[in-house]
């Protein structure tokens, strides 16, 4: 595996291939992350991996000075794959100077659920992979795969692709879990183990209403806020603070008002401690 640390090194070693294969991560690296370069390793003639702890989609108040570097276990772990690639760059690299141009994402995607409790959070994600495709495909062709879990981030960055005509196709994951259920993310390692203990209690809040959302879908009646409110009420009396459960049409993320045909999908977000975690489950 090669490790390239420039943009210019990085386009030397892709010049000779036709289709990369690109899975853009920000370390730390966990079995998610190792199946989203499972997925690409048959996708392409070249993969590529990306680390890079991007300081524009965090908040002032969040967690970018502590997340975790765990570099060159991460990289043992692609090499073990047989990732091709993998691009490192630091700050001064891929923002050698104030990222003053950014992506503004369509509000109505980017401004709700995540992009209300994280504002701002979408347009650093969508700069900063609209950086790095430039620099992996450099105008030609490719695929990057994302993960399910990050369902909004998969959205909107395909919205990005299809308005800007970037040839990249992008594929999403399905969501790793671990054997409890829990989404295995790379903030999972902030838990004690008592929280650890209570995390898939997110996901079991999700599953219920989808189940609800399911069982509703022949006739259409359901209160859904009642439904979204009681997922929360749940979450509360185990000692979380939800931000959001809430039941959406899968394509735009808009509120479902009664269960139809649609695909739907369930979304949540909410902090145990000082630990703030995201799930989803598609209906
Ligand atoms: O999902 C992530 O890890 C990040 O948001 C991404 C896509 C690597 C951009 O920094």
């Amino acid at each position: 595996m090669l490790i390239a640390r420039t943009v210019a090194d990085l386009r030397r070693h892709l010049s000779t291939f036709q289709h990369p294969v690109f899975v853009p991560t920000m370390g730390n690296l966990h079995e998610g992350h190792l199946n989203l370069m499972r997925m690409a390793k048959p996708l392409g003639d070249v993969t590529v991996a990306s680390i890079f702890v991007n300081r524009l989609q965090f908040l002032p108040h969040e967690d970018f000075a502590s997340y975790p570097r765990t570099f060159d276990s991460d990289g043992e772990q692609l090499r073990a794959l047989g990732c091709d690639v993998l691009f490192a760059p630091d700050e001064s690299e891929l923002y050698p100077e104030p990222q003053t141009f950014k992506v503004l994402p369509d509000p109505a995607l980017a401004n709700i659920l995540e992009g209300e409790f994280r504002p701002g959070f979408f347009t650093g994600v969508c700069t900063v992979v609209l950086k790095l495709f430039h620099c992996v495909f450099n105008g030609q062709a490719g695929t990057a795969v994302f993960g399910q879990k990050d369902y909004q981030q998969q959205l909107v960055l395909k919205r990005m692709v299809a308005q800007l005509a970037m040839p990249i196709d992008i594929v999403t994951a399905a969501t790793t879990r671990a054997a409890d259920g829990l989404a295995l993310s790379s903030r999972n390692g902030y838990l004690s183990a008592d929280e650890r203990a209570e995390a898939v209690h997110l996901s079991l809040a999700l599953n219920a209403l989808a189940a609800s959302a399911r069982a509703a879908q022949a006739t259409g009646r359901m209160d859904v806020t009642a439904a979204e409110n009681q997922a929360m009420d749940y979450l509360r009396a185990r000692g979380w603070q939800p931000d959001y459960v809430t039941l959406r049409h899968q394509h735009d993320l808009s509120p479902v008002s009664s269960p139809d045909h649609e695909p739907m999908v369930v979304l949540g977000a909410a902090k145990l401690g000082r630990t703030r975690l995201i799930d989803n489950t598609e209906v």
